[in-house]
């Protein structure tokens, strides 16, 4: 069965498809409208989410669907302390298809070695998060028209940041691709994310450097919920603003994207600008994920194979925002196209 739990769960065949999909979604909303009728998507969100919830709700909505499920695990009985395995096996007897959103990293990937529905991962902790990257794209090939050949920039949180991690991952398969990485030093990238890179990337420390190069600009928000230490968050949160006088420094034809919710890193003196398009993003966001949703339940149909199998070693993680390291789940991992020994759930060097 398919799962959408990572960005390159999908290949770029089928990330083309999607995208292909949720344009033709948008020119024919009617022929649509019952495409899921019957069908039930619990959205399983033990974080805090206003836009990622609401698309997922909305999109099964306008398919003809229907939804179940909670926005608090203080409502659940995660706070009677059932495991994401137990509870991924009850969901799979009331639902279709299931899209959920956790602190702890790899979560939904054990999710999907227990249950007998569709996984979708809204969101584990600051390691991945696929169906922004899908809106992200969706948004790309709306406003560019082309996934090749382009500078992304990416500000702010790099650590941390969930939406970029899914993006490098997504946007590094396309020829021609280059990043500028914009973070203060204590948030700069993963080093597991940077050899995704390769030499495809260059490290600046002001925005100013990055403006006249990059085609997309993603901004993003400092992670707070993700520090120890929220003495350090109040150091670096308005470390980057992008603001009107900066966007004089950047090319006719960019973007700026963000995955909102914006804190103060974008003024609002930006929002006017035809070349801000994070709010066309996020209706793309509900298309993209109605393209996801009908596609999944449709393989699922098909019994459509994963594309993906991995190598598997016994292991104990490091990250201590695994998902393995807090629940009985079966310890493992897999040799990456490097070499280096990974997480199965996380992705962490082992
Ligand atoms: C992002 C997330 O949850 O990672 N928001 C979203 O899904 N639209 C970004 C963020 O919270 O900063």
């Amino acid at each position: 069965m398919r799962h959408l739990l990572d960005p390159t769960d999908l290949t770029v065949e089928e990330v083309e498809f999607i995208i292909n999909r949720a344009l033709d979604i948008i020119n024919n909303k009617d022929l649509y409208a019952h495409a899921c009728e019957g069908k039930k998507l619990a959205t399983l969100f033990y974080e805090p989410s206003t836009r990622t919830r609401l698309s997922f709700t909305a999109a099964m909505m306008e398919l003809g669907g229907n939804v179940l499920g909670f926005s608090d695990a203080r409502s659940s009985s995660v706070s009677k302390g059932e495991t994401v395995a137990d509870t991924i096996r009850v969901v799979s007897s009331f639902a279709d298809i299931v899209a959920m959103r956790t602190t702890k990293e790899g979560a939904p990937r054990v999710a999907s070695e227990y249950s007998r529905i569709p996984i979708i991962n809204a969101g584990d902790g600051g390691h991945s998060h696929p169906t922004q990257t899908m809106t992200d794209l969706l948004t790309i090939r709306r406003e560019i028209g082309r996934f090749d050949h382009l500078t992304i920039g990416l500000c702010g949180d790099l650590k941390y940041g969930r939406t970029v991690h899914s993006l490098i991952k997504a946007m590094n398969r396309y020829e021609g691709t280059h990043f500028v990485l914009i973070s203060p030093e204590e948030l700069r990238l993963p080093d597991y994310m940077k050899q995704e890179l390769g030499e495809n990337y260059i490290e600046v420390m002001t925005l100013e450097e990055a403006m006249p190069m990059v085609d997309v600009l993603y901004m993003t928000r400092v992670q707070q919920e993700r520090f120890a230490d929220q003495a350090e968050y109040e150091r670096l949160k308005d470390a980057f603003i992008l603001d009107e006088e900066k966007m004089t420094m950047a090319k006719k034809d960019m973007i700026v994207l963000h995955p909102l919710p914006r804190v103060n890193e974008i003024t609002v003196g930006v929002d006017k600008d035809p070349r801000a398009a994070y709010f066309r993003q996020v209706e793309n966001g509900k298309y993209v994920r109605m393209s996801l949703i009908y596609t999944l339940l449709q393989w699922r149909e098909e019994e459509k194979c994963a594309q993906h199998e991995v190598a598997l070693t016994d292991h104990l993680c490091q990250n201590d925002r695994c998902i393995s390291v807090t629940e009985p789940v079966e310890k493992k991992a897999y040799v990456d196209a490097e070499g280096v020994l990974r997480c199965h759930y996380c992705d962490h060097k082992l």
